[in-house]
C-alpha cells in the first residue's frame, strides 16, 4: 500500500513552513514544547517538503500508533527518502509490512539481550584503550572521542573485523561517507551524477568503495570453514534462515551491515556524550554512581542511562505515514498524513515525570518509571530499535570503564543546549570535558 495524498481537517498548529523549520533548527525541544503549550497534545506543524506532520505528545495516541496495523502505519517509506541511498533498498529500515517483518525476524536474535552481553569484554577493552589517548588537563569534546569508539565496537562485534589494517580502511571510508552523504541526504534533488566532483558523483564513489570492502568481507566469510564458531553478528546472519529455509543474500547482508553503522554508531556515541554532560553537572549523582559500582551493584548505572535517554533523548521523534484515513485522539486524519510520536515531549510530561526537566536517576530505581509508552528513546512497536539492548549495554560498559580509568569534569558549569543534527539531538558543544586525572 502506498501513501496517497488528500488533506481535510487537521489538528491545530502554526502556519508558514519555512519559519517553523527555522524555529525547529534553533531549538527543537523548546520549539516542540511551545507548540504543545499552545495547541495541546496533538498538533500539526507544516515543514518544507512535509506539509502534514501531526505530532503526538500523549501516551495513549502513541500507544495506538506503536500497536497499530503495520499496513496502515508505514515507517520504511519515510526513512527511505533520506537514508535509502546509504543503507540500500533491502535494509530493514526502509522496508514495510511483510517484507519488513521477514527481515526484522532475522536480525532480532543476534541483537537480543543475552547475545549482546557476550560483547561486554570487547566493549570494555575498546573503551579502556580509547581513554588512554585522552589528553590530561585540556578540554575536548567527548562526542568526538565516543564516535570512533562506537564505530570500532560495531566493526568488531557486528562485522567481525579484527584485522587492524582492515579496520583502518573501514574507518577512513566511513568518515568520508559521513562527509559526502550530508548534502545528498538532505537534498534529494542533488542525486544526479554530474561528474566525479558533483555531490552525488562523490557520494557514489565513496559508497562503491565501501561496498567493495563489505562484499569482499562477506565472500571471505562465506568461504571460511570456522564461520560456525564465530559469534559476531555477521557470522550469525550468515547462518540465519527464513521460515522457507532461504538464507540472506549478499545484498541483504550488505544493507543490514551498513544499517547498523548508520543507525547505531553516532546515536550511541551521542547518548554517551549526553550521559557525561548530565553526570558531571550533578556531582551527587556521580558520587552515588561511583559508590554503587564499587559495591558491585549495577542498578543505579541502569537508572542513570535511562534517565539520560529520557531527559536528553538522542532521537527527537519517529515518523509513520498513514496509508489510509485513521482516527487518532479526536481527529480523523487523512491518508498521506505523517504522524509523529514526539519522544522528547512524552519524556517531559509532568503528569508522568515529576520535575520532568530535572536529571534525577532515582526515579528509575525499583521499576519506578519508564513505561512502554512513556519511556520511548528507542521508538516502539514493530519498528522499535533493533539495537536497543546493544546500545544500553554499550553505554553502561563504556560509562563504567571511563569512570574506572578517569576523573572528568565539565569544562564549564553551564549546561549544553540540545542542538539538532539530522533527526538527532546532540550537545551543542559536543559534551566538552576535561580529564583531570587518570585513575588506573
Ligand atoms: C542510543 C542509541 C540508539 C538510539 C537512541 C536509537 C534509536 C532508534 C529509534 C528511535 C529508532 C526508530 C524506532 C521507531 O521508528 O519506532 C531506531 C531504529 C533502529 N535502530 Fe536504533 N538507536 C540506537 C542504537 C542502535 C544500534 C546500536 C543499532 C544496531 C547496532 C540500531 C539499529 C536500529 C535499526 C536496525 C532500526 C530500524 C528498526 C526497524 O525499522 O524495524 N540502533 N533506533
Amino acid at each position: 500500500m502506498g501513501i496517497s495524498a488528500t488533506a481535510d481537517r487537521l489538528p491545530p498548529g502554526p502556519r508558514f513552513a519555512a519559519l517553523q523549520a527555522a524555529r525547529f533548527a534553533r531549538g527543537p525541544v523548546a520549539f516542540l514544547e511551545s507548540m504543545r503549550r499552545r495547541y495541546g497534545d496533538v498538533f500539526t506543524v507544516p515543514f518544507p517538503f512535509f506539509e502534514r506532520l501531526v505530532y503526538l505528545a500523549d501516551p495513549e495516541s502513541i500507544k495506538q500508533v506503536f500497536k497499530g496495523d503495520p499496513r496502515v502505519f508505514h515507517a520504511g517509506e519515510g526513512n527511505a527518502g533520506p537514508l535509502g541511498p546509504v543503507v540500500g533498498d533491502r535494509s530493514v529500515f526502509v522496508l514495510d509490512e511483510d517484507e519488513h517483518m521477514r527481515e526484522r525476524k532475522l536480525l532480532l536474535p543476534p541483537f537480543h539481550g543475552e547475545a549482546v552481553r557476550g560483547y561486554r569484554e570487547l566493549m570494555a577493552e575498546i573503551a579502556a584503550r580509547e581513554v588512554e589517548h585522552w589528553p590530561v588537563g585540556r578540554p575536548f569534546a567527548l562526542r568526538g572521542r565516543t564516535q570512533p569508539l562506537t564505530l570500532e565496537v560495531i566493526l568488531r562485534a557486528v562485522f567481525g573485523i579484527d584485522d587492524e589494517e582492515a579496520l583502518a580502511g573501514y574507518r577512513a571510508l566511513g568518515a568520508k561517507l559521513g562527509e559526502v552523504s550530508n548534502l545528498v541526504v538532505l537534498l534529494p534533488a542533488l542525486r544526479r551524477d554530474l561528474g566525479r566532483f558533483s555531490p552525488w558523483g562523490r557520494f557514489l564513489r565513496v559508497r562503491n568503495a565501501l561496498d567493495e570492502l563489505i562484499y569482499g568481507e562477506i565472500a571471505r566469510r562465506r568461504a571460511d570453514s570456522d564461520a560456525a564458531s564465530r559469534d559476531d553478528v555477521l557470522s550469525l546472519l550468515l547462518q540465519a534462515r527464513r521460515e522457507d529455509g532461504s538464507p540472506m543474500t549478499d545484498v541483504e547482508l550488505r544493507d543490514e551491515l551498513v544499517t547498523t553503522v548508520a543507525a547505531g554508531h553516532e546515536t550511541t556515541a551521542t547518548g554517551l556524550a549526553w550521559l557525561f554532560e548530565r553526570l558531571l553537572r550533578h556531582p551527587d549523582v556521580e558520587e552515588r554512581l561511583r559508590a554503587s559500582l564499587a559495591d558491585g551493584d549495577d542498578s543505579y548505572l541502569d537508572a542513570v542511562v535511562k534517565e539520560t535517554l529520557r531527559v536528553r533523548p538522542v532521537v527527537v521523534d519517529v515518523v509513520r505515514g498513514l496509508t489510509q484515513d485513521t482516527e487518532i485522539a479526536e481527529w480523523r486524519l487523512p491518508a498521506g498524513t505523517y504522524v509523529v510520536p514526539a519522544i522528547a515531549l512524552v519524556h517531559l510530561r509532568e503528569d508522568v515525570y515529576e520535575d520532568a526537566h530535572e536529571f534525577r536517576p532515582e526515579r528509575f530505581l525499583d521499576g519506578g518509571a519508564g513505561g512502554t509508552y512513556t519511556w520511548i528513546p528507542f521508538g516502539g512497536g514493530v519498528r522499535r530499535c533493533i539495537g536497543a539492548a546493544f546500545a544500553m549495554e554499550e553505554i553502561k560498559v563504556v560509562t563504567r570503564t571511563i569512570l574506572e580509568h578517569a576523573r572528568l569534569r565539565a569544562d564549564r558549569p553551564r549546561s549544553e543546549r540540545q542542538r539538532a543534527r539530522h533527526v538527532t539531538l546532540v550537545p551543542s558543544r559536543g559534551g566538552r570535558v576535561v580529564l583531570e586525572e587518570r585513575l588506573a
